[in-house]
């Protein structure tokens, strides 16, 4: 199959677009946090699809995206007044709020779950398609499962071109990592995965909110993940990642004294220029917000270097850096050596 590039300013594309999801195709769509692969959320057998082209387990579900408030209700079972409030603060924007799943929901979306996750993007791309398209859209990032999230068209068609009937081109994504997840289905609420909407501003709306054990940490042997994604090996380059916690000079030190022909660094903005080995800067160092922006391209860049062994520096997990954290550990496989 052709996989057509689109240019989401060319008036026709959107309507394109719409046309191949009513159809049962799959569409790569900027979102404000990633690029998602949308198919219709109520075709069991587009969503199959999805499934497919990436390569993704089928135990892991998937997101329904609308495009304006009012259409969560078909999907879920009741609205909950703590949903309302999410929705008036962080709506249209990088949440994703998980509730009990009504009827409508086919299978491959929640992946046999009880549950259905919930997004409204804010991004005008993503929100006139899905409004073109009259349709809930199922989407998760639109990249090969296992390897970074896209930030970019770019990104898209180089995992997946040739098995997808579209790629909608908006730019590059203004947020750079996946949507915060929190789940509304357990008490007290629960954060599943950061994002833009940092935990800090979840309690400020919500009060008591769990932060689950699987954001920081592996799982343990035997234990079920309550949002499936987390358990798998996400975000990887196919370098070996390892963060060293530290100050700048420890880390300079400990990376120039492993230099070596495969070994790269993953490092802020300015560190490059003191390092022995070839370096892929990803943000300033006080800047969370600028590192997840930067992050999944860095990773991506890392790769085309060939890069064998990379020494990450380490996010601060506060705020939008504990989903720069959160998704820098996996790419680490949680190797993670604190420098003196
Ligand atoms: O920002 C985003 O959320 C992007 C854009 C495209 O919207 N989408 C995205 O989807 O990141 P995906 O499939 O890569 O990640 C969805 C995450 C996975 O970790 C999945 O396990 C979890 O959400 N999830 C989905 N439905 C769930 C459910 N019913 N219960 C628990 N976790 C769920
Ligand atoms: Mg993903």
């Amino acid at each position: 199959m052709q996989t057509q590039l689109l240019r989401a300013n060319d008036p026709e594309a959107i309507k394109t677009a719409a046309r191949i999801l009513q159809d049962g195709g799959l569409v790569g769509m900027p979102t404000e946090t990633v690029y998602g692969l949308a198919a219709n959320a109520l075709n069991g057998k587009a969503v199959a699809r999805i499934f497919a082209a990436k390569g993704r387990p089928m135990d892991n579900p998937l997101i329904v995206h609308i495009s304006e408030f009012d259409q969560i209700y078909p999907l879920v079972q009741s609205v909950p007044e703590a949903a309302g409030r999410l929705a008036e603060r962080f709506w249209p924007g990088p949440l994703t709020i998980i509730l009990p799943k009504s009827g409508i929901i086919p299978d491959e979306v929640s992946a046999g779950l009880p549950t259905v996750a919930v997004r409204f993007p804010s991004h005008p791309v993503a929100r006139a398609l899905i409004t073109a398209a009259g349709l809930p859209l199922a989407a998760p990032s639109a990249n090969l499962s296992g390897s970074p999230s896209p930030t970019t068209a770019e990104h898209v068609m180089n995992d997946l071109s040739g098995k997808i009937e579209a790629v909608l081109d908006g730019g590059a994504c203004g947020v750079g990592v996946e949507s915060t997840v929190v789940t509304l289905a357990a008490d007290p609420p629960r954060l599943l995965r950061p994002g833009g909407v940092t935990l800090e501003q979840l309690r400020e709306v919500l009060g008591n909110v769990a932060l689950d054990p699987a954001v920081l940490h592996p799982l343990a042997d035997g234990v079920r993940a309550a949002s499936p994604g987390m358990k798998y090996k996400h975000y990887s380059p196919k370098a070996n990642v390892i963060i060293l916690d530290g100050s700048f000079e420890a880390y300079k030190t400990y990376v120039n004294s492993h230099a070596a022909p495969d070994v790269a660094a993953l490092c802020y903005n300015g560190e490059n220029t003191g390092l022995a080995v070839p370096a892929v800067c990803y943000g300033g160092e006080r800047d969370c917000g600028e590192q997840a922006r930067e992050l999944f391209d860095a990773l991506r860049k890392l790769d085309e270097m060939k890069a064998k062994t990379v020494y990450a520096r380490c996010p601060e997990p506060k705020g939008v850096g504990l989903a720069v954290y959160n998704r820098l550990i996996r790419a680490a496989g949680f190797e993670v050596l604190r420098l003196e």
